[in-house]
């Protein structure tokens, strides 16, 4: 099987790759083909997934031979007979998110990657390249499965059906890690429950965790020791958790503790993005420099980058930070999930996993067309949603006005018109005036001309 990864010069992609190496079975990945728009990354990317394969064959039995890598900046090349797309771009690179960010920070607003304005201006120039890459797919490997990583991954994945229909799957290891972290500190096993979990990407709650047939979710929310276990019962405190009767995927906290959490990133030294900027830059720059390291740079880069995450929310009042878990700094879940959903397709091997699709009425108050994040059973057919209960009015009502905005960004990306982006931004939750809306894009087209001066 051929697997295309596009962004193939992104930091992630040896947590994919790793996994490839793990995976002996029969229909397995046995070519993948890094595709980039830059060449410096990819030689870097190419250098550290050598290294890693050399590591695997030296270490205990593995009986299947690794895949090759090959590189490349043609994007029709990469795609022509490809099985399976995994979309991971991040189009404006980290220069574009730190623009995200620090624009939305200084009109004193939320400035975050994917949530509030910043997802609203990322989304407008990533959905171009979206459009663009998906009518390449159609012509070039029309019965590809195409797994959407890129950011933000909810719209984009909506944005890529319009062309290519339902076999554009969005996934997001961040409702997988909360349903983890809760089956654990229940002490069991994932494997062994049943989740219930609806919403949109970046935008959802575990509503029940259900072992045989009997919901265990009140006995975490009654149990103090439990939730203080799970970093949800950090950020959010149990007090809120039992207030909603639900766990909210993380990224709702900057819904819940909105002027907290701008408080919070405003007082940090550099933005989420500006820290990553000089981390990244660093890394490849080193990792040229002195090949020989490669992997043991990448792989000391990595538990930084995941040790960090979400730091901010950390912090406590006398300055030091409560550590993050050690599972979650070891991460696993965004190469687990797409390793898993791609395993059921191709192998015809059923799973339910939590993705982003095409809701169908699963989340019922919102278009049929609407791409959602809920459980859904995978086998050779892709994924279909499974029912799950219905949100409560506070919820559905968030989850309707933010898609809302997605369709406007959508919109707004695909016609180029600037009333739309306009529109987009003002009917944000996160963004409290029309006035700032117009000042939000007026602020992109300053920065970013590339991507924003031809909103007409
Ligand atoms: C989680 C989210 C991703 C997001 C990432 C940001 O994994 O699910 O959608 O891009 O966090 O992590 P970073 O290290 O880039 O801040
Ligand atoms: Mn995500």
């Amino acid at each position: 099987m051929k697997l295309v990864i596009l962004g193939g010069g992104g930091f992630r992609v040896p947590l994919v790759h790793g996994a490839l190496l793990r995976d002996t079975a029969d229909r397995r990945v046995t070519e993948v083909v890094l595709h980039d728009t830059d060449l410096a990354r990819l030689d870097v990317m190419r250098r550290v997934l050598a290294a890693q394969a050399a590591q695997a064959a030296d270490g205990p039995g593995l009986p299947a031979a690794p895949p090759t890598v090959t590189a490349t900046t043609d994007l029709d090349a990469a795609l022509a007979g490809a099985d399976f797309v995994f979309s991971a771009m991040r189009v404006g690179g980290l220069e574009g998110r730190t623009a995200d960010e620090r624009i939305a920070l200084d009109l004193g607003l939320l400035g975050q990657e994917t949530t509030g304005p910043g997802g609203v201006g990322y989304g407008l120039r990533t959905v171009p390249v979206a459009l663009d890459v998906a009518t390449r797919i159609r012509e070039l490997a029309p019965d590809a499965w195409v797994i959407n990583f890129t950011n933000p991954a909810g719209l984009v994945t909506q944005a890529m059906q319009s062309v290519l229909g339902d076999r554009v799957v969005g996934i997001c290891d961040s409702p997988l890690g909360l349903a983890k972290r809760a089956a654990g500190a229940l002490g069991h096993d994932l494997d062994d429950l049943e989740i219930d979990y609806a919403g949109l990407n970046h935008l959802g709650w575990l509503t029940a965790l259900r072992r045989d047939g009997r919901d265990l979710l009140p006995d975490l929310l009654a149990d103090e020791t439990a939730l203080a276990a799970i970093e949800e019962g950090h950020l959010f405190g149990p007090d809120w958790l039992r207030t909603l009767g639900s766990l909210p995927n993380e990224y709702l906290y900057y819904y819940y503790f909105t002027r907290d959490a701008i408080g919070q990133i405003t007082a940090a030294p550099q933005t989420r993005g500006e820290y990553l900027l000089d981390q990244q830059a660093a890394f490849y720059a080193g990792v040229a420099g002195a090949p020989d390291e490669a992997w043991q740079r990448w792989d000391a880069v990595r538990r930084e980058r995941n040790a960090t995450y979400m730091q901010e929310t950390r912090e406590t009042d006398d300055g030091e930070a409560h550590e993050r878990a050690e599972a979650d700094v070891e991460g696993g879940g965004y190469e687990g999930v797409a390793l898993a959903l791609m395993a059921a397709i191709a192998r015809d091997e059923p799973a339910r996993l939590i993705l982003n699709v095409r809701g169908g009425g699963a989340v019922a108050g919102l278009p049929d067309d609407a791409v959602v994040e809920v459980p859904c059973r995978v086998d050779a057919r892709g994924p279909v949603p499974v029912a799950v209960s219905p949100l409560p009015g506070h919820a559905l009502g968030l989850v309707q006005q933010v898609k809302a905005v997605d369709e406007l960004v959508i919109r707004a990306a695909a016609e180029q018109s600037r009333s739309l982006a306009v529109e987009a931004f003002a009917l944000h939750p996160l963004v409290d005036s029309v006035t700032v809306a117009r000042q939000l894009v007026t602020a992109y087209e300053r920065r970013l001309p590339d991507f924003y001066a031809s909103l007409g």
